[in-house]
């Protein structure tokens, strides 16, 4: 195979990190029994921290980053595999331990691929990207824990102006989901949490935790993105057989909460 570009990541003399385009072989990749060449990747915030020193996302250099993928195979010795075949990677250890999506070749194990749904295009697959799946995990788990449109539930999603927050938002109002409670920090968000569909605003600086284990009961249904004191609050306030989606910890990775609720 032809010399290919990747975002490459690596560390100087300072154990500072350095991050910029090069030109590399397939033996600066990651192990693995199949390769894809990657149309698209989303930048996400992993990829943010991974090209920061002391990141705490990249721990062996040198790296390519890019935590998910899209694009066809090149070769593979899985037999369920096939060059051409349109594929998709998120997560695993894609551009952490392992080369990611960030580079014109990967090379990965056959597990991590997945191959991509045939209405969606390698672009769109990468543009909900890994902050999108888990939005679409959050909104499944709780559809199976009893969410139903035809209830019309009151829903919360904290962290509404971020990544998964965001998508979370929109996918919900697809379904046909009106009552979408949106967690906002800054009066400006307000406007994009209404774009992204949310019917009402929670802007928490403003009505923030009045610290009882149990108020009321105003969301039967939460996708929490943030973590930490907000899920905290939020748990006591979620309606009884409710169910609260937890992917995130923006606002910290502590819960201090109490058994009440
Ligand atoms: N992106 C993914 O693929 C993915 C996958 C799995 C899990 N997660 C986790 O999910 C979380 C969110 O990821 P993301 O990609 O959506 O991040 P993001 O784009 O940075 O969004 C974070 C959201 O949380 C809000 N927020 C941050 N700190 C907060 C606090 N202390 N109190 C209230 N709101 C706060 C932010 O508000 P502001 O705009 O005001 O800052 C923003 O709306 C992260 O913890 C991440 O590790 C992400």
């Amino acid at each position: 195979m032809k010399p290919f570009k990747s975002y490459v990541v690596r560390t100087n003399e300072e154990n500072q990190v350095t991050h910029q385009v090069e030109e590399v072989t397939e033996s600066f990749l990651g192990e693995g029994n199949t390769t894809i060449a990657v149309e698209y990747s989303s930048i996400n915030y992993k990829d943010m921290l991974g090209l920061q020193t002391k990141g705490g996302v990249i721990r062996n250099y040198p790296m390519i980053p890019g935590i998910d993928l899209a694009g066809t195979i090149i070769s593979s010795e899985d037999p369920s595999l096939s060059p051409g075949d349109p594929v998709l990677i998120t997560g695993y250890k894609l551009g952490t331990e392992h080369t990611g999506g960030f580079s014109e070749v990967a090379r990965v194990p056959s597990e991590w691929v997945v191959k991509l749904p045939e209405n969606l295009s390698a672009k769109e697959a990468m543009m909900y990207g890994t902050a999108g799946f888990t939005a679409a995990l959050s909104i499944a788990a709780l559809e199976k824990n009893g969410m139903k449109v035809e209830d019309q539930p009151e829903i919360l999603v904290t962290g509404a102006t971020g990544g998964v927050g965001s998508v979370a938002t929109q996918i919900l109002r697809k379904l046909g989901y009106e009552n979408i409670t949106a967690t906002i920090r800054k009066d400006y968000q307000e406007e994009s949490a209404k774009e992204f569909g949310a019917t009402k605003i929670w802007n928490i600086t403003e009505n923030e935790s009045n610290g009882r284990p149990l108020n009321r009961r105003e969301y039967k249904y939460v996708v929490d993105t943030v973590g930490g004191d907000l899920t905290a609050d939020v748990l006591s306030k979620v309606d009884e057989y409710g169910s609260v989606a937890i992917s995130g910890n923006a606002g910290g990775v502590k819960l201090n909460t109490t058994v009440l609720p």
